[in-house]
């Protein structure tokens, strides 16, 4: 028998960058974060099928505005981002399910510039799913998935396609140091051309109660979500860390202008990290720093734009300032160059 033409077979193409290389960057962050004298690991690693349900979770909850508010934000502007972009080639960092993404993707589709979504996901299930689902939503429309991790595969992001508007949501920009985020805006700046954008959400530094409040939920969600982290290492790293000897703890660097998570040893214990033979002691009290979540004023995100050789040309928010949607472009000038004149 004749196999049955997939229609959208053609229009679907997904690279993979990913062989191995999540289970080694656990090892290597664990064995380097576990051993530094303030020990830290990085939040990627929340994300494995329970953390994303529960980040999924937390994303409902009254204290966490976040995702709602950005969300409106979108609602209410996609129009006039789809118009000033004139996108044709819509390439997502971290697209997971791509749940905010329809609102840019139906206005780009109705401006009808929109020819080819790429988003790029550590998790391929997502990126697969969503592939065929956004074909069959836009007809017409090409999707070159890429299985990566934006913090070392943005170089893997497929040559542009027509006018290209680069999206960051979540606010997941908060997660980098501020010497880290420049480097990674400059990269990002990288995948653009003089007629390309940047919409990236920024979260905003608020009254530190209510910031307090959406990473230390009533219900413990964002407790468990924090706590998860451990069950990742015990499951990946062959670790028996105990997560009832950890308390979660959520606090606002005033300084910093962030949030961190932290896990709190509630006695002095030695935790084995059998897959890197590897004893790690906790003293009671003693702070694993597992998040830090950087909140902005415009002026902040500008200055890290501009170091980017970015600027910000549109700034999107609610009505009462909680969350902020960005749109920004290369600076005229070739990338790199340095002006002498003063
Ligand atoms: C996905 C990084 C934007 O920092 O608010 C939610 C993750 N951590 N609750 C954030 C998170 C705790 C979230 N980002």
């Amino acid at each position: 028998m004749e196999p049955i033409a997939d229609p959208a077979q053609e229009t679907i193409r997904i690279d993979s960058h990913l062989s191995g290389a999540r289970e080694r960057s656990l090892a290597e962050d664990v064995l380097d974060g576990l051993t530094r004298p303030f020990k830290e690991l990085p939040p990627k690693h929340f994300y494995d099928t329970r953390g994303a349900e529960l980040f999924d979770r937390i994303c409902e909850l009254e204290e966490y505005y976040q995702t709602r508010t950005e969300r409106a934000i979108l609602a209410a502007s996609a129009g006039e981002i789809a118009k000033l972009s004139g996108a044709a080639e819509l390439v997502e960092l971290g697209s997971g399910t791509a749940a905010k993404t329809r609102v840019l993707l139906d206005a780009l589709h109705e401006t009808g510039t929109l020819r080819r979504y790429v988003p790029l996901d550590v998790t391929e299930q997502l990126v697969r799913e969503c592939a065929h689902e956004l074909t069959q939503r836009y007809p017409g429309l090409q999707v070159h998935g890429v299985i990566g991790d934006f913090e070392r595969h943005l170089d893997r992001v497929p040559p542009p396609d027509g006018r290209r508007l680069v999206v960051f949501l979540g606010g997941t920009i908060g997660n980098f140091t501020p010497g880290s985020r420049r480097r990674f805006l400059r990269q990002v700046r990288s995948l653009l051309g003089p007629e390309d954008h940047l919409l990236m959400g920024v979260d905003l530094v608020k009254d530190p109660d209510v910031l307090r409040a959406a990473y230390d939920d009533s219900e413990g969600v964002t407790a468990e979500f924090n706590r998860n982290v451990l069950h990742v290492l015990n499951r990946e790293l062959d670790a028996d860390f105990d997560p009832r000897d950890f308390e979660h703890v959520a606090l606002f660097d005033a300084q910093h202008q962030w949030i961190e998570m932290r896990l709190r040893a509630r006695r002095e214990h030695t935790v084995q990290v059998r897959a890197l033979s590897l004893a790690v002691r906790f003293a009671q009290g003693e702070d694993m720093r597992t998040e830090i979540s950087a909140k902005f004023t415009q002026a902040r995100l500008r200055a890290d734009l501009s170091a980017a050789e970015l600027e910000l040309v549109g700034w999107l928010t609610d009505p009462r300032e909680l969350f902020a949607v960005s749109l920004s472009r290369p600076l005229a000038g070739e990338p790199g160059q340095v002006s002498l004149t003063p």
